[in-house]
């Protein structure tokens, strides 16, 4: 059995007083720190990178750094986020060629982390069965990746669905995230469609109160 995690995402904090921001989260219940790294080139947005999961893991020796990759051959980078503290690396299997994405997976796990794979709006989920059953994560974005703050699509529930229904089966501790759009409105369809993690951006960190706000997210 899944439990329910909340993952706030840390891009739609202050950066000016990203040390301040995240340890209030973390008081306030955070379970998972979610980091949104862009290329400008997978996503049409540049965020951050391997310094600030650097700087996060010597800050925070024992949050869950939950890193969702959203750039190109992700391969390439998996030593990098790996040395720099990662918990989890979770790669977008639209980003590169079966082969890599086999390589990519492969080689975080060596270095003793945990893997997660991703799928945009329009990917099918049976793009993931390959790997469905080596997973720890396995993340549904709700929301076209680039930006915070944008509407949930509701129409991904069915994919969720039928995600947790296939994890059941062959990996059934796997870990079901959704991403964009999750707030006190969208968490209990999420929760009620099967996901057990939900990334919270605008949600916790536009929130005058994030504990309270995180525990809204909780109570379906
Ligand atoms: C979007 C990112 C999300 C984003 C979510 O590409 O992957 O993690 O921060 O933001 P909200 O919760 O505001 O939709
Ligand atoms: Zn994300």
């Amino acid at each position: 059995m899944t439990t329910e995690k909340i993952a706030p995402s840390i891009l739609s904090a202050d950066f000016n007083r990203l040390g301040d921001e995240v340890a209030e989260v973390l008081r306030g219940g955070a379970d998972y720190v979610h980091v949104d790294v862009m290329d400008g080139i997978f996503v049409p947005n540049i965020s951050i990178g391997v310094p600030v999961v650097e700087s996060l893991r010597r800050a925070f020796p024992s949050a869950f750094l939950d890193v969702h990759l959203m750039i190109t051959q992700p391969v390439r980078y998996v030593g990098a986020f790996c040395r720099a503290g990662a918990s989890l690396l979770t790669f977008h299997v639209e980003a590169d060629t079966p082969e890599n994405i086999t390589r990519a997976l492969a080689e975080t796990r060596a270095c003793g982390v945990k893997t997660g794979l991703s799928v945009k709006p329009n990917t099918y989920w049976q793009a993931l069965e390959p790997w469905l059953a080596e997973l720890d994560m396995v993340l549904v974005m709700t929301v076209e990746p680039g930006f915070g703050g944008q509407k949930f699509m509701a129409n991904q529930m069915q994919k969720v669905s039928a995600l947790r229904a296939r994890l059941d089966e062959i990996n059934p501790a796997c870990d079901l995230e959704v991403d964009g759009g999750i707030g006190p409105e969208t968490a209990p369809v999420a929760l009620q469609a099967g996901a057990n993690v939900l990334v919270a951006g605008s949600a916790v960190f536009g929130a005058a109160d994030r504990a309270a706000q995180m525990q809204a997210l909780r109570n379906r």
